[in-house]
């Protein structure tokens, strides 16, 4: 049961056990979506290098935050991401970037209050409205219509050689989402 686990900002130290769960939940979400040759050139030591610096005081991307989930005894199970909006869709000032639980991790709650607490931390910073791109053939998609995205924008990508689509979903007020955390569901 992983509801006790504990939800913090990211620090560089993290970057090992963000890594390991970026390699972990790509090669397990992905397949027949991104080219196989690609899944299994994922490297760890690379992510962690990218990571490490992503995470480091010295250039972190501006208004990046990165979250991530730790069981109890410490382990990294999930890192969230968001920031402002990379792709100029008007009217959604936040993006949330990345969301990735390891598999034995998933369904109990824990990607629910990853939204909510990115939600929280981008109504703190002056942003009432977001989008996440995610796969057009990732199941996944269903996982924000069911947390009350709407389906706003369609457009293809290219990634790693291959051409696919991706969808985007949007939150044009981001306070029923942050309230989220208090649903007792959600853990603490
Ligand atoms: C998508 C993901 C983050 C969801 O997190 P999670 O902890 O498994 O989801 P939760 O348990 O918080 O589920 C919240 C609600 O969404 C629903 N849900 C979760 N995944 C769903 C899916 N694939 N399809 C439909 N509904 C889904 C749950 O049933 C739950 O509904 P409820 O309110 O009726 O109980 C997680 O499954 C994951 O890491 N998936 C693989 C990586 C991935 O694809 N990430 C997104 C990349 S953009």
């Amino acid at each position: 049961m992983h509801n006790a686990s504990l939800i913090r900002p990211a620090s560089p130290a993290d970057a090992p056990g963000i890594a390991q769960v970026h390699v972990e939940s790509w090669r397990s979400t992905y397949p027949g979506m991104l080219p196989d040759r690609y899944l299994i050139g994922l490297s760890t030591a690379t992510h962690e290098k990218r990571w490490r610096s992503l995470l480091s005081g010295s250039a972190p991307p501006r208004g990046r935050r990165t979250f991530v989930a730790q069981e109890t005894g410490g382990r990294i199970i999930g890192f969230a991401s968001c920031g402002p909006q990379r792709t100029g869709l008007p009217g959604y000032g936040g993006e949330f970037y990345a969301l990735y639980l390891l598999d034995h991790a998933q369904g109990q709650g824990i990607g629910r209050r990853f939204l909510a607490v990115m939600a929280q931390h981008l109504l703190v910073a002056g942003t009432q409205a977001a989008l996440v791109w995610v796969l057009r053939d990732n199941p996944s998609r269903y996982f924000y219509e069911r947390l009350g995205g709407d389906l706003l924008a369609e457009q293809p990508i290219g990634f790693a050689g291959t051409k696919l689509m991706e969808v985007a979903y949007g939150w044009t007020d981001l306070v029923p989402l942050a309230r989220l955390a208090a649903d007792p569901r959600v853990g603490g």
